[in-house]
């Protein structure tokens, strides 16, 4: 039988991700979907048998609904979540987990109460094939052991309500926690620099800097741009004691015309990351139906977030902060 999911946030995301739940994986039937905006809820659920529900709460509630599929702003999510695990039902929670440390501990206490795991955050670089091909031949000690890595997570554009926090809040998330899979390392502080100020956008300070340090003392630049225009630019080069090892960087085809070299760069997120996508959620698919939660957790969420509230922290005073973090409790061991 197929696993019966509500999605809720049905934007850019929640929209991809109902297509690929709908069209390219299996044993799974999107029943239900519910935002807030009555249009675009239209617009996806045409064509798909499906309830639109009045909130996410009415959604969670439903019991048709197998598992949970967060797909709204990051400031919904804490809640949400929650609402999930107060009746024990799993749910898949696109990043952030949550805006605020505390916010997103709330969430993990909740599901220890519960006394197992329900939760899987989207962190969709681990199942990336680059980045894992990268994690493989750090662990294989191919290059011994990793000193410093050079990061950048470039974005085209951003909406115009768009502020530094939300880069900070939104997207460095992703960076810290693919440091942690990348190294098995937690980040003990942050210090934020800011270059100078791309004119292109008024009141954002783009692009950031920030300088992150794990356990042992790897030395991790991210550059966070949020406005770059050319394309969607994910790197990292770690460098190592005896070579240096990088995401490959090149499209499927090189072009050299008149002479020329060229190469496709990702124009989004979609197109960067749709197979780390699919894979994310098939795996959430089958270990759900398989009555597991497995993928990154929420003690993932909730550190990734304390490292992006230190950031922000650092942002604000210009600051070395540590990052301070809670026991893990054993569910997460
Ligand atoms: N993993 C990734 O690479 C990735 C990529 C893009 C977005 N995201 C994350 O996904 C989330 C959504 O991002 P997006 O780009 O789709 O945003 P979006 O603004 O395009 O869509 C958000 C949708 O949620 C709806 N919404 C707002 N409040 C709601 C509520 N209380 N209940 C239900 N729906 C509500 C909005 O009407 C909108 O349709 C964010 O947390 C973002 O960080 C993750």
């Amino acid at each position: 039988m197929s696993l019966r999911v509500g999605v809720i946030g049905a934007g850019g995301i929640g929209s991809d991700h109902i297509r690929r739940l709908r069209w390219t994986l299996s044993g799974v039937e999107v029943i239900a979907i519910a935002d807030p905006d009555g249009a675009r809820t239209a617009a996806v659920a045409e064509g798909l048998d499906v309830t639109i529900e009045s909130s996410g709460a009415a959604l969670i509630a439903n019991d048709r609904v197998d598992a949970v599929l967060v797909a709204s702003p990051g400031f919904t999510h804490a809640d949400l979540v929650t609402a999930c695990l107060a009746i024990g039902k799993p749910v898949f929670c696109e990043k952030p987990l949550a805006i605020t440390a505390d916010e997103a501990w709330r969430v993990v206490e909740a599901e220890v109460a519960t006394g197992r795991r329900l939760v899987q955050v989207g962190f969709m670089r681990r199942y990336d094939a680059s980045y894992r091909a990268l994690k493989a031949t750090l662990d294989g000690g191919d290059i011994g052991q990793p000193l410093v890595i050079h990061a950048a997570h470039r974005n085209p554009e951003v909406p115009d309500w768009w502020t530094t926090d939300l880069t900070i809040k939104d997207s460095l998330v992703h960076d810290a926690d693919i440091v942690r899979f990348l190294t098995g390392e937690e980040i003990v502080a942050s210090r934020v620099l800011r270059p100078r100020a791309s004119s292109r956008l008024a009141d954002v300070q783009d692009p950031l800097v920030i300088l992150l340090e794990t356990t042992s003392g790897i030395l991790v630049d991210v550059e966070l741009s949020v406005n770059i225009a050319y394309g969607y630019d994910i790197r990292a080069e770690v460098i190592g004691e005896t070579g240096t090892a990088a995401l490959g960087d090149g499209g499927l085809v090189t072009l050299k015309r008149a002479g020329a070299r060229s190469t496709d760069v990702p124009t989004d997120w979609r197109q960067r990351f749709a197979l780390a996508y699919d894979r994310e959620l098939q795996d959430w698919i089958d270990a759900t139906s398989a009555g597991e939660t497995t993928g990154p957790s929420s003690w993932d969420g909730f550190v990734a977030t304390t490292v992006a509230e230190a950031s922000h922290r650092s942002y604000q005073d210009g600051q070395r902060v540590e990052v301070q973090l809670a026991d893990r409790p054993a569910i997460y061991r």
